[in-house]
């Protein structure tokens, strides 16, 4: 049996322990110290935000050492999801670890908009190219119960990450390490109701000027500009099943570079760029022609 933790002795309240807690990231340049603080403190006590300001005692002298930890490495530069080991992607918890991209929240709206296409195909097969910690496969998975998920990634770690993260939320996509599709089985091509992707777009030249915290994700998985786009655009016309989408994470310059090579690989095709809320160009979806359940040889040359 394990004894509850001792409280600081007259140790400062909760609300005092986050007020200089982010005046403590604030100095180390940390630009939003307070949540960052408060995404600490609820992973170090294993509560969500209203539980933390229900909290009537301060902090135990283990928590308390826990959390200066926390802070001296999130001072320093390291990531808060490196420090915490977690991120929120929608509804779902992943893990995260150094060495795998980091899910961000614009990609969500990728998956929104590819849950959306999804709608009224019942059970699409799905294949997230690129897929990290499995955020997008997951998600979608999650969703779609009736769905068929797979997930490719290049990187050991990231499959080994994402097949972690599939198995501990109990959700069922299958993970194979390759190069694009490669690894996918051939019995799917032709049939995939959904390709999706948020693949490495940075160009090279901004590798340099990015903040070092972004730099803390692989650089396979940042720079890219669009050659796997137009290489994932290459390969929907033999993967996408008739009236099948791909849906593609872009950079926000790069809308209208990524709709020409598409429709220069999958002519016919129709293709949609949705803003995100700040109005940037961050989704382009482009729908294979074709009716979803017609042969799939009627999409021609394959
Ligand atoms: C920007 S990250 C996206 C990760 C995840 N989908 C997400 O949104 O959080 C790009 C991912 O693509 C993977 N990748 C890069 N080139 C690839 C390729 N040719 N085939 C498969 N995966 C690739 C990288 O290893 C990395 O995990």
């Amino acid at each position: 049996m394990t004894t509850p933790a001792a409280p600081v002795a007259g140790g400062p309240s909760l609300r005092e322990v986050i007020r200089r807690s982010a005046s403590y990231l604030e100095r180390h340049g940390i630009e939003r110290p307070r949540p960052e603080v408060e995404t600490l403190l609820m992973h170090l006590l294993g509560t969500d935000r209203a539980g933390l300001y229900a909290r009537r005692r301060g902090l135990d002298v283990r928590t308390a050492q826990a959390l200066g930890r926390a802070l001296c490495r999130r001072a320093a530069g390291t990531p808060l999801q490196h420090v915490t080991g977690e991120q929120q992607f929608l509804d779902l918890v992943l893990r995260v670890e150094p060495g795998v991209f980091v899910p961000r929240p614009e990609t969500e709206g990728l998956v929104l908009a590819a849950l959306e296409a999804l709608e009224g195909w019942p059970s699409p097969a799905v294949v997230d190219v690129g897929t990290g910690t499995g955020a997008v496969a997951l998600a979608i998975a999650s969703r779609r119960p009736d769905a068929r998920v797979l997930a490719t990634d290049v990187s050991a770690e990231a499959v080994a990450l994402a097949r972690a993260n599939a198995e501990r939320l109990g959700l069922p996509v299958e993970v194979l390490r390759g190069d694009l599709l490669g690894p996918v089985p051939a019995e799917l091509r032709g049939r995939l109701a959904l390709l999706v992707s948020n693949p490495p777009y940075l160009d090279p030249e901004a590798y340099d000027d990015l903040p070092a915290e972004v730099r803390a994700d692989p650089y396979e998985a940042l720079v890219g500009g669009t050659d796997v786009h137009r290489r994932l655009a290459g390969a929907a016309v033999a993967w996408l099943a008739p009236g099948g989408w791909l849906a593609l994470e872009i950079g926000d310059a790069q809308a209208g570079e990524v709709r020409d090579l598409i429709l220069a690989a999958l002519p016919g095709a129709r293709v949609e760029v949705r803003p995100d809320l700040a109005g940037r160009d961050r989704v382009l979806l482009a729908r294979a022609p074709g009716v979803p359940g017609s042969d799939a040889r009627d999409l021609g040359a394959r």
